[in-house]
């Protein structure tokens, strides 16, 4: 309100008379919008405020009646904050008839239809069905039956659909229903959107059909939407409705952001016309539209490259279930916590079945969600592991007082690991092997193997006597297995005498944890940082279903004859610091420790 009073004063100042404009102007273009705009609730004020400031027709002196337009509708667009609005000076301006489909031949126009229709059995029997016009009611229904003869039935017994709005510019809003309903049950009628038409101030409310021609789709295979930044209009209305029922997943980029209904109107006898949205559409799910944002995707990929995706994302989708089945079935024969297996094996099926996973997108996603499922079923005992061979690197420093700083990030197999001892001791452990004290950093330690931890264990005791370090329970086997300090070792051990300090963080898990819980338990080192993470031993992996999907099932626990270990809940450290401030913590106790010796 305020900016359209300024304007009218600012272009005011450009002072010259010129009265071939009717006095009335403005005020019949607010007349107009107030009758026409499809946000009436926008204008609140703003109507009355031009009425007020009518007597200022100083805007009317300006002799270029294109200038004239171009000040109006900026004032009127960032005022009312529509850039949809614009006023513009047309005296040759002749409206488009517009062409009535209807009254041609239903051959002629089954014809025409085909050519902006494309449908295809791709590979693995994906159906893709490509519009470029969205056809009306009034079409469907005169030539439906040729439409399901010849385009619909080919593509209605595929296995899931691609169905491609990439190059979908223009269309009639009365054909959103029929395309929404063949992918939807006939019962309940669902609302697919609300439009409020404001020059008859009515609001219509679009449903699913009850009843259509041919057979539907249906709600339980797959279907995706491809959208490119040129898909505009209706075409987004069916996008934005299917996206929010959750019925489809959108892949490509975002839509153009068109609108429902712009017209363009006369003013008066003048040559200025007003253009303005005159209906406008809602979602009944978000209370929102499409309109001038777009349709965001679920997958945003290049228009170029979206077919390609979405053949990717449905057979994906389709190896699904029996990956799942197969976990489910791996989960209750090998995991470890016998008492839950059947549970947790059962529930996987349940979310199965529910569709939990029925809109998964990538590999990384499915991974992502079976893990945080497993994860929550069993209590936090189970964690899915991703494989990346590191390799396993050790760093190593001298801090004050001879005190020696060890640190390795993954724990290596043993396998891999005897060939190289020599090496290792040579290039590492000699260079920290006679300091006074250890620091032993794990905090981004992630585990590994636990086939080296009763050899490393082994060096921070003595060589004369053999020590249980832990008692192990394997599922598979249903044995239990002790672990023993080894009498034998590559390089000289650093015995039990001197100082060790393992230094923990939120991320220290599996193997890592497994040392620490043993070092802890036996009283042979202080343990300085955060509670650890809470994994749980090297997972076995399985292959699901000659798939390319691998499930980790931990096999194994640790500390069989208690039954709390360390697995799901951590290890909490004697002196708790955070992940940064540990080495600092430890270097103080450290300086205590040998300052007071002094
Ligand atoms: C539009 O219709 C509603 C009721 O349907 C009425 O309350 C409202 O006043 C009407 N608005 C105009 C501008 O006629
Ligand atoms: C499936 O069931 C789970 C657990 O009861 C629930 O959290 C989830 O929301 C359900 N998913 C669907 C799609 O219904
Ligand atoms: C450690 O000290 C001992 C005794 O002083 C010595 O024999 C040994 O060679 C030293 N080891 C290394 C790796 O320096």
């Amino acid at each position: 309100m305020i900016l359209t009073l300024a304007l009218l004063v600012i272009v005011g100042s450009v002072c010259l008379v010129h009265s071939s404009y009717p006095p009335t102007l403005v005020m019949d273009m607010a007349k107009i919008l107030a009758q026409n705009y499809c946000y009436p609730e926008r204008l609140e004020g703003i109507i009355e405020a031009i009425e007020a400031a009518r007597s200022n027709t100083d805007i009317l002196n300006i002799p270029d009646p294109n200038a004239v337009a171009m000040a109006l509708s900026a004032g009127m667009a960032s005022t009312i904050g529509d850039s949809r609005l614009l006023i513009t000076y047309e005296p040759d301006f002749i409206p488009k008839a517009t062409p009535v489909l209807s009254s041609v031949p239903p051959e002629y126009l089954i014809s025409i239809i085909k050519k902006s229709v494309q449908v295809e059995v791709l590979e693995n029997n994906i159906g893709y069905f490509r519009i470029d016009h969205i056809i009306g009611e009034d079409i469907a229904e005169k030539i439906g039956p040729l439409l399901v003869e010849n385009i619909w039935n080919k593509v209605l017994l595929t296995s899931a659909m691609i169905l491609d709005l990439r190059h979908t510019a223009s269309g009639e809003l009365s054909g959103v229903p029929y395309i929404v309903s063949y992918f939807s049950n006939a019962e309940p009628p669902t609302c697919i959107s609300t439009v409020y038409d404001r020059p008859s101030n009515t609001t219509v409310e679009f449903r699913s059909l009850p009843e259509l021609l041919g057979k539907r789709y249906g709600v339980s295979k797959d279907l995706i939407i491809l959208t490119s930044k040129n898909t505009r209009g209706v075409a987004e209305d069916v996008a934005y409705a299917m996206k929010n029922m959750k019925r489809a997943t959108i892949v490509g980029e975002r839509t153009a952001g068109g609108s429902l209904k712009i017209e363009k109107l006369r003013v008066g006898e003048t040559g200025f016309y007003f253009t303005m949205p005159t209906a406008s559409v809602r979602s009944p799910i978000t209370g929102e539209s499409w309109e001038v944002k777009g349709v965001t995707p679920c997958i945003e990929v290049d228009a170029g490259d979206a077919l390609e995706t979405a053949v990717k994302i449905i057979n994906l989708r389709s190896t699904i279930p029996v990956i799942v089945q197969e976990a489910s079935v791996l989960v209750a024969e090998k995991y470890a916590f016998t008492q839950i297996a059947e549970d947790v094996s059962q529930k996987l099926l349940d979310l199965l079945e529910n569709g939990t996973y029925s809109m998964i997108n990538s590999e990384t996603e499915l991974e992502a969600r079976l893990s945080a499922d497993l994860k929550e079923l069993s209590g936090d005992k189970f964690i899915l592991f991703i494989f990346l061979m590191v390799r396993a690197s050790f760093q190593t420093d001298i801090l004050e007082n001879n005190v020696g700083l060890l640190r390795f990030d993954m724990f290596g197999d043993f396998e891999q690991v005897a060939p190289i001892a020599k090496i290792i001791v040579e290039n590492v452990w000699n260079k920290v092997v006679n300091t006074t004290a250890l620091v032993i950093d794990l905090r981004n330690n992630v585990g590994g193997y636990t086939s080296t931890i009763s050899g490393f264990c082994s060096y921070f005791f003595d060589g004369n006597k053999q020590i249980l370090l832990d008692t192990l329970y394997n599922r598979p086997s249903e044995t239990l297995k002790e672990m023993w300090t080894l009498s034998r070792l590559t390089g000289e051990r650093y015995g039990e005498k001197k100082g060790l300090i393992i230094l923990t963080s939120a991320a220290t898990m599996g193997a890592a944890e497994e040392f620490v819980y043993i070092m802890k338990k036996l009283g042979r080192a202080t343990v300085i940082g955060e509670v650890t993470r809470g994994g749980c031993h090297p997972p076995e992996t399985f292959r699901v279903a000659d798939s390319d999907v691998y499930l980790s099932v931990p096999v194994t626990r640790s500390d069989a004859l208690q039954d709390h270990g360390w697995e799901g809940v951590g290890i909490s450290p004697h002196i708790p610091a955070s992940a940064d401030a540990a080495l600092d913590t430890a270097k103080e106790l450290l300086n205590e420790h040998f300052g007071g010796q002094k």
